[in-house]
C-alpha cells in the first residue's frame, strides 16, 4: 500500500491521499460471471453505482417517500447543536462522503473564527465527486482544510490517516448496506483506530412498518426501479452481455425473519446471453431473480448489542419522534466523557 500524492495544483487547503489498491478488470469480471452463473444469482450493490446510478440515488434522495436523508439532517442539526463546543480543534472523518449536504450542517455550527482549525477528511472511492464536493465546501467554508482519502471505507478503515481529535461519521444508512457480519467488523475495526475523545456518529435506519418500508424503496415515480435495473447496464459494460433492463421487473420488499429490505430483478421472459469472458451461456428463467441489494435495519437492540461486540460506549442516540432513523454517538468503550470536560 503506497500514499499516492496527486493533483499538483489543487486549492491549497486541499490534500489528496490515494490509497486505492489497484482491483484487476479481471477480478471483477470473475465477480460478477459467479453471481450470474450459480442458483441463487445475485450481482453485489457496489454495481449500482456508475454515473447514472450515482444520479438517480440523488433523486430518490428527492422522494417524499424515501423518508432517510430529511430526517437525517434534522437529527445531523440536533447532534450539531449537541456537540457545540467539542466540534473546534477537530478532524471530521466522513465515510462514503457522497455530497456534501450533511457535513455542511455539522461545518455550519462551527464559528467563522474556529473553522481553520478543523479538517475534514472524505473517504470515498470516486475521485471526481470527492473532489467536486471538496470545491463546493471551500466556498462554503472559509479557512476549512480537507484532506481527500481515496480508500474503500470498509477495507481500509485502519489506514485511515487523521492527527489530533477526531469524529468519524457515516451517514445515510450505508451500514445497512453491509452484511451484519460486515457491519459489526467495519464497527470494530473503527473502535479500534478511536483514541480516547474521539467519537463515531453513525446513521442506522430502523425496524419499522412494513408498509413505510414498502413506499420508501418501490416510490411511485418508479425512480427506484431504475436505480435498480440500471444494474444491468453497468454489468453489460463490465461484462459484455447485452441484457435489456426493461426485461426485468423491479422488486423489493422487507424480509421480516432478516430485518432487511431485499432487493431483486425478476426476468419477465427466458433470458440467454453470453459474455465473452464466460465459456457457457448465462440462462435466467423467466420468473427467476436476481438480488441486487440488502438494506438492513436496526432495533435499539441492534444497536445495543453492536455498541456491547464492537466496543463502544454509547453517548446519545437522535432520533426522530416515531423512532424511524437513528443517529448514534458512540465513544470508545471505558473512557471519560470527552465533551464534558
Ligand atoms: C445507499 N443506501 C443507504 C440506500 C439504502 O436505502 O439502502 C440505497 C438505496 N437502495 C434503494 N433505495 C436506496
Amino acid at each position: 500500500m503506497h500514499f499516492e500524492k496527486m493533483e499538483t495544483c489543487l486549492h491549497p487547503n486541499i490534500k489528496i491521499d490515494n490509497l486505492l489498491p489497484e482491483i484487476g478488470k479481471k477480478e471483477v469480471i470473475k465477480k460478477i460471471l459467479a453471481g450470474l452463473t450459480c442458483k441463487n444469482k445475485y450481482i453485489s450493490s457496489i454495481f449500482l453505482y456508475d454515473e447514472k446510478g450515482s444520479r438517480l440515488f440523488e433523486e430518490i434522495t428527492r422522494l417524499p417517500e424515501y423518508y432517510i436523508p430529511r430526517i437525517e439532517k434534522s437529527l445531523i442539526r440536533n447532534a450539531a447543536t449537541y456537540l457545540n463546543d467539542w466540534l473546534q480543534n477537530v478532524n471530521i472523518v466522513e465515510y462514503g462522503c457522497g455530497d456534501c449536504s450533511k457535513i455542511s450542517i455539522l461545518l455550519e455550527s462551527i464559528s467563522t473564527e474556529n473553522l481553520n482549525t478543523v479538517c475534514y477528511t472524505p473517504v470515498d472511492v470516486s475521485h471526481s465527486a470527492i473532489l467536486e464536493s471538496a470545491n463546493i465546501l471551500l466556498n462554503n467554508f472559509c479557512g476549512l482544510r480537507i484532506h481527500i482519502v481515496l480508500a474503500d471505507f470498509v477495507k481500509q478503515v485502519g489506514l485511515i490517516p487523521g492527527a489530533g481529535r477526531r469524529i468519524f461519521c457515516l451517514f445515510g444508512s450505508t451500514i445497512g448496506n453491509l452484511t451484519r457480519e460486515q457491519a459489526l467488523r467495519f464497527c470494530k475495526n473503527v473502535a479500534g483506530i478511536m483514541r480516547p475523545n474521539d467519537l463515531f456518529l453513525l446513521g442506522m435506519d430502523m425496524v419499522k412498518s412494513r408498509e413505510i418500508l414498502f413506499k420508501a424503496y418501490n416510490d411511485s415515480l418508479n425512480i427506484t426501479s431504475e436505480f435498480n435495473r440500471n444494474i444491468l447496464n453497468v454489468v453489460n459494460k463490465l461484462i459484455g452481455t447485452d441484457f435489456d433492463p426493461r426485461s426485468f421487473e423491479h422488486l423489493a420488499f422487507f424480509n421480516e425473519e432478516k430485518a432487511r429490505i431485499e432487493m431483486h430483478l425478476r426476468a419477465k421472459k427466458d433470458i440467454d446471453t453470453f459474455s465473452p469472458y464466460c465459456s457457457k451461456k448465462i440462462t435466467i428463467k423467466k420468473g427467476e431473480t436476481i438480488h441486487t441489494e440488502n438494506s438492513h435495519k436496526f432495533t435499539n437492540e441492534h444497536i445495543k448489542e453492536l455498541a456491547k461486540t464492537a466496543g463502544f460506549e454509547i453517548q446519545e442516540i437522535f432520533t426522530d419522534e416515531h423512532n424511524w432513523f437513528s443517529l448514534v454517538l458512540f465513544s470508545k468503550y471505558n473512557q471519560e466523557l470527552p465533551y464534558h470536560v
